[in-house]
């Protein structure tokens, strides 16, 4: 069996790599038109940061996974064709700000449609809004030569960070369609490594609603945990303490309940603008503002990490250095989509602050295409003010203390391990004084802080006084 797989992104690339390694007998083909990307994932420097991801692509490149920017070859070789491209927010007419970009789902339809030969099983492993399924199929029934099609919804349900163990030992697999005999075709592959009762299938619309359904519980929790937050702060109440006290609930759960400054990710907020979108489009207007209501919490949560930055720091942080650890959205990715960072950083750069960034994967490069996204207008421009302050007043550090030195704020935005076993006395030592440590991810040790001379303001928690 030979599969072809058309985007070597973050899901692509991991997912491929992990059905090669527990598959022999496949021939695996991950395809994309972007050279570069390419060419990193045949470097020994892949273009995607997973822990153990390096070691399975090792073992299995150029054996059964190959990597190759000859997308029509492929497709017309493949039996199995994931598109796993990306989908972002559309940015412009109809839908701005919200709906799915699909452009580039159309784009791979397309050129499907153009090469194939033969029958073809085509898979959605992209997130898509419910009902893409009918715009492929009806874009493949004009193939010039007699291919036939089914097509498939699988749904990936990995978290960066953990792509690797989600892979190897996913909660559920999710294969939605029409022909038994595709379906079954696609369910014998994750058998391989997937026990057959955790391999759910179900019609088509149900599973790309699923994908997006589960997002959005996800996310829901989470601004649910931040909303609680801002009133633990209001009342002292701390909310780790009633995380757990509710999470302890086994109708709760205690999962995605760890407050934070906001959550990121390519996922969470496109997919529940998706959501948003279509439940509009079928006039469900309640439902829409409710889900609507996730997203405008998280961005309630960031602006206000920002604005109680700039409060404790006497109502200014003009000219002042601010300590970023940390700039991916979690932890253990290179991944920096939607990051709170960006938005926390963007607030302070305008409020003329100096913030000295220092991430232990994300590149000085991506950090400034970031900015320049989000100060960028409506119309694609960029202030020539805006540019300044990404240029003069971004500072990129290699480590956390360089990051401190000299620093009137220390915010931690990103719970890698390492910042935990950061000394509290050597930082105390290096930042001015009076020394403010900001914890967007309640992640460091408050008291050790506290005692070390810092004032601490912890999400949740407000700015502890020590006892
Ligand atoms: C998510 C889903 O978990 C996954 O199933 C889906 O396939 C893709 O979207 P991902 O975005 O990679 O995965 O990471 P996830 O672990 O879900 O974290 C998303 C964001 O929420 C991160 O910014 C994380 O820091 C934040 N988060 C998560 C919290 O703030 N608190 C929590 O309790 C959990
Ligand atoms: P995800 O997180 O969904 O994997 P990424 O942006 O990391 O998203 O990856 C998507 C990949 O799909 C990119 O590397 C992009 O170059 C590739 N891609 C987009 N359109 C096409 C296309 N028509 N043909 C081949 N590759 C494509």
């Amino acid at each position: 069996m030979k599969i072809c797989c058309i985007g070597a992104g973050y899901v692509g690339g991991p997912t491929m790599a992990m059905i090669a390694h527990k598959c022999d007998d496949i021939d695996v083909h991950v395809v994309d038109i972007n050279s570069d990307r390419i060419a990193a994932w045949n470097s020994g420097t892949l273009p995607v940061y997973e822990p153990g991801l390096q070691e399975i692509v090792e073992a299995n490149r150029d054996r059964n996974l190959f990597f190759s920017t000859e997308v029509d070859a492929h497709i017309r070789d493949a039996d199995i064709i994931f598109i796993s491209v990306n989908t972002p927010t559309k940015q412009y007419g109809v839908g701005k700000g919200k709906a799915a970009d699909l452009k580039f789902i159309e784009l791979c339809a397309r050129r499907i449609a153009e090469v194939a030969v033969g029958h073809k099983i085509i898979v959605e492993k992209s997130t898509l809004p419910v009902r893409t399924a009918e715009t492929v199929k009806r874009i493949l029934a004009n193939t010039p030569h007699g291919a036939t099609f089914d097509v498939l919804s699988n749904p990936e349900f990995l978290a960066e960070g953990t792509a690797m163990t989600d892979l190897e030992a996913p909660d559920r697999v999710l294969i939605g369609g029409e022909s038994a005999a595709a379906i079954e075709t696609l369910v014998s592959v994750y058998a391989r490594w997937v026990a057959r009762e955790r391999i759910l299938t179900t019609n088509l619309w149900s599973s790309e609603l699923s994908k997006l359904a589960a997002n959005a519980f996800l996310a829901q929790r989470i601004s649910s945990i931040n909303a609680i937050s801002a009133l633990c702060e209001a009342t002292q109440a701390d909310v780790d303490e009633v995380a757990h006290a509710i999470g302890k609930d086994s109708r709760i759960g205690p999962k995605f309940l760890k407050a934070s400054v906001g959550f990121g990710g390519s996922c969470f907020q496109k997919d529940i603008l998706n959501l948003v979108y279509l439940c509009e489009h079928y006039g469900l207007t309640e439902v829409a503002e409710y889900w609507n209501q996730v997203v405008k919490m998280n961005d309630y949560q960031k602006a206000r990490f920002a604005r109680n930055m700039v409060k404790t720091l006497f109502n200014t942080v003009s000219g002042k250095r601010i300590a970023m650890l940390g700039y991916a959205f979690k932890k253990d990715t290179n991944d920096t989509r939607e990051s709170a960072a960006i938005y926390v950083c963007r607030d302070l750069l305008t409020e003329q602050a100096n913030v000295a960034i220092y991430d232990p994967k994300v590149t000085p490069a991506q950090i400034k295409a970031d900015l320049k996204t989000v100060f960028t207008n409506g119309n694609g421009e960029l202030a020539a003010r805006d540019r300044k302050l990404i240029e003069e007043n971004v500072i990129f550090c290699s480590s956390a203390q360089e990051a401190a030195k000299d620093a009137h704020g220390v915010a931690v935005m990103t719970e890698w391990d390492e910042f935990k076993t950061l000394d509290p006395a050597e930082l105390y030592g290096l930042v001015y004084k009076p020394a403010f440590l900001f914890d967007g991810r309640n992640i460091l040790d408050h008291n050790a802080y506290l005692q070390a001379g810092f004032e601490v303001y912890a999400i949740g928690k407000g700015l502890l006084d020590g006892e």
